[in-house]
């Protein structure tokens, strides 16, 4: 994968205010391209026979940390087993180990983040009540000494000593965060209050995932921070657009009332291995359409602008963020910025590249159909990320055709697994 520069991308994370973050892509990728299990048939209990279902993963050298899991489709029965090895982390002395506590560690960005956590070297604690988020996208880490899976609703309170706090734990896509708006509200609030007296009492610093919502459908192109947003209140959006900006306020009111240490990251648009397909996002829309030769639905005429940010280059945000001292809050997106209609076209070139280069050959041409606009969708959305830049030194480095190919082979290799 080559950078904006056309340079090799092959680690990402850098070397900043005294935390080094720099982990190889190659071990990334091993973790969320293994396969969830590997099938066999009834005459073919002998292990060395079984198949390697999911052929993706054959000749990688980091293969050993796949999972053995064995699904035997004759009886529709599935042999869960343990890894056979964890994938090695830094072995940090005492003083440098971090105790980090991730809330929603087991969705889409916090499972991400936990690989990288972990491969660091430090002590990471997930938090997550499995609404959106799944155990199998941190199951690679489960028995591992430096960590820790706990299942709890954020709402109620929590106690842990941690140095550290991600606080992800929201539901983040509009089928999820609408399924039960009230429960979205109370887990931005209600959530936020917790753990933000979580970090008040273990004096921990803490960094909350907001979003580029909080801006709704904004007057103001691109968006900088100072920008006070234009969001509909009372709107099908609201319960997550201003569940955020209240939980902004509750952390701001922590950080002047009690000195509690915070960071803000305004998160845009992500996009990356491992979302949730049911999210009904975009990006996985359009790749799980163009990969089974379905049509590819665009909302309105497709000409309303989106940004698209790849996930390792939101956690490198993140971590930066987190081990800045910056208070403020910051953007962390992608200003590379597309009509939703060349980014399906783009996806369905990618798509048949992947397809191509596999020796598949795709049912029938793919066709972009136009459907309604829904209620409350921003017509532009794209961040000022000078901030970021300033501050952080932080760029996104993953233009977004390499993004949506890595996506495409991760969904792919699990349309063949049959585990989507
Ligand atoms: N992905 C994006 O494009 C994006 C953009 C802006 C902001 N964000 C923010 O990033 C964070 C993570 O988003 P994501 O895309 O990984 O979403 P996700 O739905 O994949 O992950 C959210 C996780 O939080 C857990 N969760 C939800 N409610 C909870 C509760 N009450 N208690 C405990 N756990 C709970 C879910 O089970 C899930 O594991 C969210 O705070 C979201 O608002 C994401």
């Amino acid at each position: 994968m080559a950078d904006f520069n056309g340079d090799q991308i092959l680690t990402v994370g850098s070397q900043q205010f005294g935390f080094d973050s720099e982990v190889s892509v190659d071990v990334l990728r091993s973790l969320y391209l293994r396969p969830h299990y590997v099938t066999t048939s009834s005459d073919a209990e002998d292990p060395s026979e079984v198949k390697d279902h999911a052929h993706f993963l054959q000749g990688h050298q980091h293969s050993a940390y796949q999972s053995k899991s064995i699904y035997h489709a004759e009886d529709n029965t599935i042999s869960y087993t343990t890894l056979s090895r964890f994938p090695p982390v830094r072995l940090l002395p005492p003083s440098a180990r971090k105790r980090i506590l991730v809330t929603g560690g087991a969705g889409f960005v916090g499972s991400h983040l936990v690989d990288r956590l972990m491969i660091l070297g430090h002590e990471v604690h997930v938090l997550d009540n499995f609404f959106t988020g799944s155990k199998t996208t941190v199951s690679h880490w489960v028995g591992h000494p430096n960590f820790e899976l706990i299942r709890h609703d954020v709402i109620e309170p929590f106690m842990i000593e941690c140095d550290q706090i991600y606080h992800l734990a929201c539901p983040a896509s509009p089928p999820h965060y609408q399924f039960n708006a009230v429960k979205t509200i109370k887990t931005s609030f209600m959530g936020t209050l917790n753990m933000l007296g979580l970090a008040k009492r273990t004096k921990a610093r803490f960094l909350i995932t907001s979003t580029s919502e909080v801006y709704g459908d904004p007057e103001v192109h691109p968006q900088p921070e100072d920008y006070w947003g234009h969001v509909n209140p009372i709107g099908p959006r609201a319960c997550y657009d201003e569940g955020k900006r209240v939980a902004e306020t509750l952390t701001y009111g922590f950080h002047r009332q009690d000195g509690v240490d915070v960071r803000v990251a305004r998160i845009f648009n992500t996009y990356g291995p491992r979302m949730n397909p049911a999210d009904g996002r975009v990006v996985s829309n359009f790749i799980l359409q163009a990969l089974r030769g379905e049509d590819m639905t665009v909302y309105g005429d497709g000409n309303q602008t989106r940004s698209f940010q790849y996930i390792h280059d939101l956690v490198d945000g993140l971590i930066l963020l987190m081990n800045s001292n910056e208070t403020r809050p910051v953007n962390i997106g992608t200003a590379e910025e597309f009509t939703v209609l060349d980014f399906a076209k783009l996806v369905r070139d990618v798509v048949a590249k992947v397809q191509a280069e596999d020796g598949i050959k795709p049912p029938k041409k793919v066709e972009i159909v136009h459907k309604p606009m829904p209620i409350d969708d921003p017509q532009k959305r794209r961040p000022d990320t000078t901030r970021a830049k300033e501050t952080l030194d932080w760029q996104p480095r993953w233009p977004v055709a390499a993004g949506v190919e890595e996506m495409v082979r991760y969904y792919a290799a699990k349309l063949v697994e049959g585990s989507i």
